[in-house]
């Protein structure tokens, strides 16, 4: 068993709506891809996964299509995602001698059901692991920052991702209070496509939006004016055309959806028990995911909700991070996820 052990290698996988994310023990994170994959209509094989698939967005012929199966925070398509996790690990294990994974510690939403949580167990079961350990994404993106999580003490983590937006609050390590929203980085770039298609009638794609939100976006005004031009085609001619966007049409474009993740901020602090509150207050927030790389996102939260606000270290691989504190030291963090009283989660 023990030579199994040594020859078996330890996996943290971050099953993220828009970046999947895998830590291999002693080597550090070895994939770092886009949760995409590319499906021909017309036999529902697989044709592409992850980086290839994303070459193929916006050029996709007709019979295929791309499917983002952990879109809305949950595991929409299962069989895909399970193909996903195979994919990625197969490619890990033909660079070296084994085949197979000894723990595997997947990050979850706090939400699942037990029959979901279930089914991405038995995804990375079926991907070669041999044992699972399932651990909560805001566990993971905590044990990453390095916060304290078998204390006592509350510790707020918003965490803005592709799909969703998980606000919780844990303590012991355990959520013990959470919430997701489906408003965080996808929402972001609708918006810029509908208002560049109002304001210019113009047509622009999804990796267009993505660009715009990420060089010229904030949550709040900002001392540079910030310009980008991009193409689009001309919904009139039918041509493309050339524009100039600046910072503040891109902020305006947001501002609903920014406006709505401080409010449901705000509400959990003030529905949760005064107890945590009152940690989370003496210690402030923690905004993890590539939203909280957003110009000025820290500082909107920190006015709508008068708590201070720390954007964690590298936000996009925070949680991945945090899976591969946990496998380098699993007997410590398996009693702290499973054996612990934990106080009942409430889900807001
Ligand atoms: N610099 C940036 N500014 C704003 N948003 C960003 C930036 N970098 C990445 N993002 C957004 O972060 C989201 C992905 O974050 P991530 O934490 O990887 O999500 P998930 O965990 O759901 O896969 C995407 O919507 C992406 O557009
Ligand atoms: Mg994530």
């Amino acid at each position: 068993m023990k030579l199994l052990k040594n020859l078996y290698k330890s996996v943290g996988i971050d099953l993220g709506t828009t970046n999947f994310l895998v830590y291999l023990k002693n080597r550090g994170i070895v994939v770092d891809e886009p949760t995409l994959v590319a499906i021909n209509n017309r036999t529902n094989q697989v044709l592409a996964i992850g980086e290839e698939a994303k070459k193929m967005l916006d050029r996709t012929p007709a019979h295929v299509r791309l499917v983002k199966p952990l879109s809305g925070g949950v595991i929409s398509d299962f069989e895909v995602t399970e193909e996903i996790i195979k994919y990625f690990l197969r490619k890990i294990s033909e660079k070296s001698l084994f085949s197979r994974f000894h723990v595997a510690a997947v990050s979850i939403p706090t939400n699942l059901t037990e029959v979901e949580r279930k089914s991405v167990e038995d995804a990375v079961l079926s991907a070669g692991a041999t044992k699972v350990l399932l651990v909560e994404e805001p566990i993971a993106s905590a044990v990453g920052t390095r916060l304290p999580i078998e204390e006592a003490t509350a510790n707020m983590i918003v965490d803005i991702g592709g799909g969703t937006t998980e606000i919780s609050i844990i303590s012991v390590g355990g959520a013990v209070v959470s919430k997701s929203i489906k408003i965080a980085g996808n929402k972001f770039n609708e918006d810029i496509i509908r208002f560049i298609k109002n304001e210019y009638k113009l047509l622009i794609g999804e990796p267009t939006a993505e660009n715009l939100k990420i060089n010229v976006g904030s949550a709040i005004p900002i001392e540079d004016k910030l310009e980008m031009k991009v193409r689009g085609r001309d919904m009139s001619t039918g041509l493309p055309k050339e524009i100039t966007v600046r910072d503040i049409q891109i902020r305006s474009a947001m501002q609903k959806s920014i406006k709505s993740i401080g409010e449901t901020v705000k509400n959990i602090l003030e529905e949760s028990p005064p107890e945590l509150v009152g940690d989370v207050l003496e210690r402030g927030i923690f905004l993890s995911g590539g939203g909280a790389l957003l110009r000025g996102m820290d500082k909107f939260l920190e006015k709508e909700t008068q708590v201070d606000v720390t954007v964690v270290d590298d936000p996009l691989t925070c949680v991945v991070r945090g899976l591969g504190i946990i496998i380098e030291d699993i007997p410590r963090y398996e009693t702290i996820l499973s054996n612990q009283e934990k106080p009942k989660p409430i889900n807001l």
